[in-house]
C-alpha cells in the first residue's frame, strides 16, 4: 500500500503548504488563519469585484434579503431543473444510490465551509486572477450557470449546492482526460439520456412495461418521468474517468495533487485494479467485488438485481458542518433553511425528551424554533442524519484501517534490559 500513502499527502492541509511554492504557501497559511477565527465565513469579502452587480444585492447579513433570494432561487429552480437534473429527482428511482452519495465528500464539495475559506482567500490574494480554477471543480453546475465566484453557501443554486451531484459524473459523454475538472455536461431535463456503465439492458424492459412502472418518457405527459435511455459511456468505470479531476495542476504548471498520476506508476494500475476497484467495492479501500443489488426501485417496483457500485467513495475527510445542513436531506431542507439550521441548537438536545421534559422560557429560543412541535420534528431529522454519518464514518476507518498495514516484527537485538526492534508502516 505504500502507493496510498503516497496519494495520502494530499488530503490534508500541513501537506498542502509542505509541498506549495513559497508565494503561494503564505496565502493558504492566511487561508488557514482565517479558518482558524471564530467568525468563519462571517467575514465580510473585501477583495476585488468578483459578483456580478446584479446579483450583489444577494450577498448580505440582512435575513429578509436572504428569504428573498431564496424565493428567487426557488424560481429559478424549475428552470435549471430542465438543463441540470437535482439529485433529488435521481433520488425517487435510485434511493440507495443517493443515500450513500448524500453523505459523501462528493456531496461535501460544496458545502465545505474549509473549502469556501481556502477559496476565497487565494481569490483575495491573487486579485481574482485564480478565476474559476479552484470552485469549477468543486461545483461544475454553479459554474456552468454563471454564479459568482464567491458567495454564501446558502444563496447558491440548490444543484449547485450539491458540488459533485450524480449528473456530474453521469452526464459525461467526452474523455476528458487530465483537465484539472474542466469538464463539460451534457445538458438536458430528466428525459433526456444518462450515461451509465451497463447501458440500455434493464432500462429497456422497464420502459417496456409501462403498467407495472408507470414511467412516462415524453414532455407534456403526466406520470412518473425517467430518462428515456441510458448509453453506456465504458470510460466512466476506468481510472482516466476520476483522473480528470483527482490530478491537479494549477494555472502556473504546478502540480497541486497527482493521485491519479501517482496511481499510473502503481502496482495496482499495472494489474489492473480501477479506483472504482477499491473505492466503490463492498469493502472501502480494497479490491473486494461489488455488491449486487437492484439499481433503481421505480413506484416501489425493484429492478432487476445487479452489481452495486456503494456511491460513498470513503476517504479521510469528513464533514465539520451542522447535522441538519449535511448530509443532504431533502426533509432538512423542507423544514428550515440553511440559516435556520444553524441555529438548532442540536448538542444541547433540543427536541429531546430528556431536554423538553425540564422547564424552558420560549424566549430562549430563536423565532423559527419556538414551537416545540418544530423541535421534534427537527430532532427526528438530526437523529437521520446523525446516523447516516454514523455510517460514512464507519466507511471512512475502513478505507484508512485498509490502507496502513504493520509489516512483520524484526528483532534487531534483544539484550536484558533492552529490546531494539523494527517494522514496516
Ligand atoms: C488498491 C486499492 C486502491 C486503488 C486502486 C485506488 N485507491 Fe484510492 N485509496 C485507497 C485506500 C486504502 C485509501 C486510504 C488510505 C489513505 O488515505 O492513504 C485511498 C485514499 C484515496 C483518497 C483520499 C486520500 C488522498 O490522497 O487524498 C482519494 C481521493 C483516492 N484514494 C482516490 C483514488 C483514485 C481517484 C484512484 C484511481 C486513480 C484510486 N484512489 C485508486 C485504495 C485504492
Ligand atoms: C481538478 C479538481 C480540483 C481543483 C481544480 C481543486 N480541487 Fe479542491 N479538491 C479536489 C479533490 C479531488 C479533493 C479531495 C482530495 C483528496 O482528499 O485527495 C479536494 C479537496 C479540497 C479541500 C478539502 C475539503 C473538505 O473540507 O473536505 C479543500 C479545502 C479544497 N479542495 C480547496 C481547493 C482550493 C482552494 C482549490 C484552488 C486552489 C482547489 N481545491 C482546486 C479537487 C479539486
Ligand atoms: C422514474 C425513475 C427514474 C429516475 C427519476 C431516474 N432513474 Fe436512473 N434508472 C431507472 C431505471 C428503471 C433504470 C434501469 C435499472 C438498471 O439499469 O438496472 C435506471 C438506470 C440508471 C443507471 C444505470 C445505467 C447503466 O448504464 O448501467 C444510471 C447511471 C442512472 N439510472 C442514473 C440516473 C440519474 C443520474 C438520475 C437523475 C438525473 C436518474 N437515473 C433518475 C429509473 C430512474
Ligand atoms: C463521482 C462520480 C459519480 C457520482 C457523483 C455518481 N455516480 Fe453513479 N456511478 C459512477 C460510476 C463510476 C459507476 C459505475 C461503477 C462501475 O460499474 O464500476 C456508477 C454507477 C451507477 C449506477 C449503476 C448501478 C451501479 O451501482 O453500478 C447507477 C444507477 C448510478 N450510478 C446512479 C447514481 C445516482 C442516482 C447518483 C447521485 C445520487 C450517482 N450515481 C452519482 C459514478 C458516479
Ligand atoms: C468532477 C470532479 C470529480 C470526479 C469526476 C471525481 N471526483 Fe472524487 N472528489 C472530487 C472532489 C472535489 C472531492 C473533494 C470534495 C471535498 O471534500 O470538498 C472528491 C473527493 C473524493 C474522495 C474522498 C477524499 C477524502 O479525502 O476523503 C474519494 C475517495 C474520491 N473523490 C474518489 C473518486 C473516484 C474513485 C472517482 C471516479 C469514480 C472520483 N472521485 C471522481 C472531485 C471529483
Amino acid at each position: 500500500m505504500r502507493l496510498v500513502s503516497k496519494m495520502r499527502r494530499g488530503a490534508s492541509i500541513v501537506g498542502w503548504l509542505r509541498r506549495l511554492p513559497i508565494g503561494v504557501a503564505g496565502v493558504v497559511g492566511v487561508a488557514v488563519l482565517v479558518m482558524a477565527s471564530a467568525n468563519l465565513g462571517a467575514e465580510k469579502y473585501a477583495g476585488p469585484r468578483l459578483i456580478p452587480v446584479e446579483l450583489e444585492s444577494q450577498v448580505t447579513d440582512d435575513p429578509d434579503a436572504v428569504v428573498g433570494a431564496a424565493a428567487a432561487m426557488a424560481h429559478e429552480q424549475l428552470f435549471v431543473e430542465d438543463r441540470f437534473p437535482s439529485a433529488q429527482t435521481c433520488r425517487t428511482c435510485h434511493p440507495q444510490h443517493y443515500k450513500e452519495w448524500s453523505v459523501s465528500q462528493h456531496a461535501y464539495a460544496m458545502v465545505s465551509p474549509v473549502f469556501t475559506a481556502l477559496h476565497g482567500t487565494i481569490l483575495k490574494r491573487t486579485n481574482g486572477t485564480f478565476g474559476d480554477f479552484c470552485i469549477r471543480c468543486h461545483t461544475q453546475v454553479g459554474m456552468i450557470l454563471g454564479e459568482p465566484l464567491f458567495a454564501p453557501y446558502e444563496e447558491r443554486h440548490p444543484v449547485s449546492q450539491e458540488g459533485i451531484t450524480c449528473i456530474v459524473c453521469h452526464r459525461v459523454d467526452q474523455n476528458y482526460g487530465k483537465v484539472s475538472g474542466r469538464i463539460a455536461l451534457v445538458e438536458g431535463d430528466i428525459l433526456q439520456p444518462i450515461y451509465g456503465p451497463l447501458g440500455n439492458e434493464i432500462l429497456a424492459d422497464v420502459l417496456k412495461d409501462p403498467e407495472k412502472y408507470r414511467v412516462v418518457t415524453e414532455p407534456g405527459v403526466a406520470g412518473r418521468k425517467i430518462h428515456s435511455e441510458s448509453k453506456r459511456f465504458f470510460r466512466l468505470t476506468e481510472p482516466g474517468f476520476c483522473g480528470s479531476c483527482h490530478d491537479v495542476t494549477f494555472v502556473n504548471g504546478f502540480r497541486l495533487e497527482e493521485l491519479f498520476s501517482h496511481y499510473k506508476r502503481s502496482p495496482a494500475a499495472a494489474n489492473g485494479v480501477t479506483c472504482q476497484d477499491c473505492h466503490m467495492s463492498v469493502d472501502q479501500g480494497v479490491n473486494a467485488g461489488y455488491a449486487e443489488a437492484p439499481a433503481a426501485v421505480v413506484g416501489g417496483v425493484p429492478t432487476k438485481s445487479r452489481k452495486h457500485a456503494i456511491h460513498n467513495w470513503a476517504g479521510p475527510d469528513h464533514s465539520v458542518v451542522h447535522p441538519g445542513i449535511f448530509p443532504h436531506n431533502p426533509e432538512a431542507q423542507e423544514l428550515a433553511t440553511i440559516r435556520e439550521w444553524t441555529q438548532f441548537d442540536w448538542e444541547a438536545g433540543w427536541g429531546t425528551d430528556e431536554f423538553e421534559d425540564e422547564d424552558h422560557d420560549e424566549d430562549t429560543f430563536p423565532e423559527r424554533w419556538r414551537s416545540i412541535d418544530d423541535r421534534y420534528e427537527a430532532r427526528d431529522i438530526i437523529d437521520a442524519n446523525l446516523e447516516l454519518l454514523e455510517w460514512g464514518m464507519e466507511q471512512r476507518a475502513t478505507v484508512l484501517r485498509n490502507g496502513y498495514h504493520l509489516g512483520e516484527v524484526v528483532t534487531v537485538r534483544a539484550v536484558f534490559g533492552g529490546l531494539k526492534f523494527k517494522f514496516e508502516v
